[in-house]
């Protein structure tokens, strides 16, 4: 058969041309849409301090707020504040730095994005004298965070009229934002009706704190909340499990913990498990989390030491000597041989309530039903999943490291101090503040007796309330009944861990 010899058809030479067109346009605007939506990094640290402090874990991939609409929330919901900015929920500003420690900023889906990281409940700072500059000290237990307040501002501030693209993309713009038309029209008003939805969805999970009792700065229901993210029928769940408030503990000396039952109530003897289940504290879920951010912080806590109170403090080295021998006879079997030797034959084991007596909240807040939940999360990544938890029915015995940061004391930060701690449990303080970062180097806690100063107000802890209880660790084997003179020698011992 002979090749058809008929012309192109009339036209097609344009045809192609525009066809040719199109397509370059497509490739650009593709092009483009990728490379203004496609992006996906994180702010990084070489420096593993300030990769704790402000670096990702992944989390802000999944919960991330758009920075602009975080920056412009305290302008526009101001009212659900308890005071000016974020810093009346506790959140710590360093200077130079324009988010507050504990947050990370990561750019993704075409906007920066931020959210709370592991130093948000493991930072905290300390002021050695009242007219002293604050010192930040990562890994102590953020004894500052409001985080049920930070959640209800968000949840208030959500489900109010105000949280609309006309009230908050004006206030970014007054606050320094360069929108461009996409963003102004677009981006922004998508990405502030998609957090108004999923901050209600989440809240409305979280529920289980609008009828718990505040927490108060320092404090999260650990295992509540999971329970909530899990989706639990909260309102099903007896009443004894729903007092879980647990004071944010310190990280410090990882690896010397290893293989120790940990979390207050010891349900988990691995270190690399706690990590990942503390992750999906800052919504790093499964398909999302940073498994070589987490890592880098993983090997800083491993050898992260606290700072030592003699640094700041004198400590008396004779009175220390005689504190040493009753710290070996009574403490050392359940807290280690010192601040820095963790051995003891007790160390990292459960004591039941039985004989600590503490509160019991804590430990009915963790069920067998979670702990099977935990075991399905990460089902498709076998070699993350939970396989250490384990129900407990008591407190763990733990190293006593940094003791002196660790103010307030036992799982729910229920004793302001050591002196109040070596008490019999009637004759502690039944109501004292916490958020108070000014430190009582004699007692040996943050300073309890104020409720406010200037602006700050502190807040009113009453050991009446359920899950708050100061009682237990009292008895000859506790140290209260020794006598005063022996209380303050093994005090001057305890600062220095
Ligand atoms: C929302 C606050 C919060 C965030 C964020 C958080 N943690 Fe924690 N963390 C806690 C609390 C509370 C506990 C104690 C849990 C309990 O036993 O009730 C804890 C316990 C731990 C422990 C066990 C400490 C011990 O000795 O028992 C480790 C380790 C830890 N967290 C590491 C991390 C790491 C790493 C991250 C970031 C990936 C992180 N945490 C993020 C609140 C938080
Ligand atoms: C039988 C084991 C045991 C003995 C003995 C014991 N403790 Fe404890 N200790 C615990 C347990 C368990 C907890 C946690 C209780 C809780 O949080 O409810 C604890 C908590 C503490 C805390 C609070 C730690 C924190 O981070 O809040 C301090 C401080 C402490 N013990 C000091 C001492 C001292 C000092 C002695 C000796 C006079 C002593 N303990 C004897 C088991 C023991």
């Amino acid at each position: 058969m002979e090749p058809s010899t008929n012309p192109p058809p009339p036209g097609c030479v344009r045809c192609k041309t525009i066809l040719m067109l199109l397509l370059v346009i497509l490739i650009l605007t593709g092009f483009y849409f990728y490379m203004r939506f496609g992006g996906d990094r994180a702010l990084q640290f070489d420096d593993p301090v300030m990769h704790f402090k402000y670096g990702s874990t992944g989390g802000d991939r999944n919960m991330g707020f758009p920075y602009w609409v975080w920056k412009a929330l305290p302008q526009v919901c101001s009212e659900f504040l308890p005071g000016k900015g974020y810093a009346s929920l506790g959140m710590l500003f360093e200077a130079g730095q324009d988010l507050p420690v504990g947050m990370s900023l990561r750019h993704h889906l075409g906007m920066d994005r931020v959210f709370l990281n592991c130093a948000a409940c493991h930072s905290a700072t300390v002021r050695v004298k009242a007219d002293a500059p604050p010192m930040l000290i990562a890994g102590m237990p953020s004894h500052q965070l409001d985080l049920m307040a930070f959640q209800k501002f968000f949840q208030r501030c959500a489900s109010s009229a105000k949280f609309t693209p006309d009230r908050i993309i004006p206030e970014a713009q007054h606050l320094g934002a360069k929108l461009d038309l996409l963003d102004r029209y677009v981006v922004y008003p998508i990405a502030i009706h998609m957090m108004r939805d999923r901050v209600i969805a989440l809240m409305d999970r979280l529920r289980f704190i609008n009828t718990e009792p505040d927490w108060g700065p320092g404090r999260v229901d650990t295992f509540n909340s999971a329970k909530a993210i899990f989706n639990f029928p909260i309102e099903r769940l007896p009443k004894e499990e729903l007092f879980g408030a647990s004071d944010f503990p310190a990280i410090w000396n990882q690896a010397k913990k290893r293989g120790m039952q940990l979390h207050w109530d010891g349900n988990n003897d691995r270190v690399e498990e706690r990590n990942l289940s503390a992750s999906f504290g800052t919504g790093a879920t499964p398909p999302i989390i940073d498994h070589a951010a987490i890592e880098r912080i993983e090997a800083w806590s491993a050898t992260a030491a606290p700072p030592a109170f003699a640094q700041y403090y004198p400590v008396d080295a004779t009175l220390s000597a005689k504190g040493a021998v009753l710290y070996q006879r009574y403490c050392a079997d359940c807290h280690g041989a010192s601040g820095s030797d963790f051995s003891g034959k007790l160390v990292g084991q459960v004591t039941p309530l039985t004989s600590i007596g503490t509160d019991p909240y804590r430990v009915y807040s963790y069920s067998p039903a979670l702990m099977v939940n935990q075991g399905t999360l990460y089902a498709g990544y076998p070699q993350y999943q939970f396989t250490h938890f384990r129900k407990t029915f008591g407190y763990a015995n733990m190293p006593l490291d940094g003791l002196w940061l660790r103010a307030p004391y036992l799982h729910n930060g229920s004793v302001p101090t050591l002196w109040a701690l070596l008490q019999p449990s009637q004759q502690r303080p039944k109501h004292f503040y916490r958020g108070n970062d000014v430190y009582d180097p004699r007692q040996v806690g943050f300073v309890s007796s104020v409720a406010e100063q200037g602006a700050q107000r502190y807040f009113k802890y009453d050991t009446t309330v359920p899950g708050n209880g100061n009682q237990g660790h009292d008895g000859p084997a506790y140290g209260t009944a020794l006598s005063t003179a022996d209380k303050w020698a093994l005090i001057e011992y305890l600062k220095t861990f």
